[in-house]
This record gives structure tokens, C-alpha cells and sequence, in this order.
């Protein structure tokens, strides 16, 4: 018998495979690290500054759709630091 699940998560598992895709030879297939940084967490402003590229990371080029979708997927890894911050990023904003 099948179980019935609740609201299918789209946009995580959208944004898992994007991950995979584009993110996971370098930062580890959980985001743990590897070649790059342990990037649980990390929050829609992070995806954008890091995917202009950086010291040693390419410019990867993503539509807003994907970099939501990534960023959603890395906030669900570790929702207590993604929370953090958000609630910096609300302070420096403001
Ligand atoms: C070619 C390897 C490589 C790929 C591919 C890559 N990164 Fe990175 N990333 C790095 C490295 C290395 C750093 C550390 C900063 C630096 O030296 O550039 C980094 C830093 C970051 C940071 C900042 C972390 C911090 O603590 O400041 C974020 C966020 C990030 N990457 C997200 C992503 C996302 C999202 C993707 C996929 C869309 C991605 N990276 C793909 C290598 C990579």
C-alpha cells in the first residue's frame, strides 16, 4: 500500500538536483565541504554573491529561479543556521 506523502516539496528537490548539478564537485554532495566550504545554510544573498564568483569559485551563471531553489535546498540542510542568517541579514538591511 502506498503511503500518502504530504505536499510534494518541488522546490527542494528542484533545488537538490541544481545543487548536485552545478555546486556538489566542489562543496561535497550534502554541502559539507570538500574542494570548497561547508555552504549549509547558506541563504538566497550568499547563492547570489557566491555564484558572481569569487577567489576560487567561478562565476556560475543561474536564473533567479535556480538560485532560489538552491538557496532553499541549503536553508532546509540547516535550518537553525539559515534562521541566524536571516535574521543578520534583516539587521544589516535595515
Ligand atoms: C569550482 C569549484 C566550485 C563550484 C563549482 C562552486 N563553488 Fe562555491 N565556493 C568554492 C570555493 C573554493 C569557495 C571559497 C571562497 C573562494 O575561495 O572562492 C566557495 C564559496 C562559496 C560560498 C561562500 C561560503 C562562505 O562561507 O563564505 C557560497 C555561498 C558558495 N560557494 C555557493 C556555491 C553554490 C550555490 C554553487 C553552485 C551554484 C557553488 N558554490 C559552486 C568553490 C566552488
Amino acid at each position: 500500500m502506498f503511503a500518502l506523502t504530504p505536499l510534494p516539496l518541488w522546490a527542494d528537490d528542484q533545488g537538490q538536483t541544481q545543487f548536485t548539478d552545478h555546486c556538489a564537485a566542489c562543496h561535497g554532495l550534502h554541502a559539507l565541504g570538500g574542494n570548497g566550504p561547508d555552504i549549509q545554510g547558506s541563504t538566497l544573498n550568499d547563492v547570489v554573491i557566491a555564484t558572481r564568483g569569487m577567489d576560487q569559485m567561478p562565476e556560475i551563471d543561474l536564473s533567479e529561479a535556480e538560485q532560489q531553489a538552491i538557496a532553499t535546498y541549503l536553508m532546509s540542510l540547516a535550518p537553525e543556521i539559515a534562521a541566524q542568517k536571516l535574521r543578520f541579514e534583516a539587521q544589516i538591511t535595515r
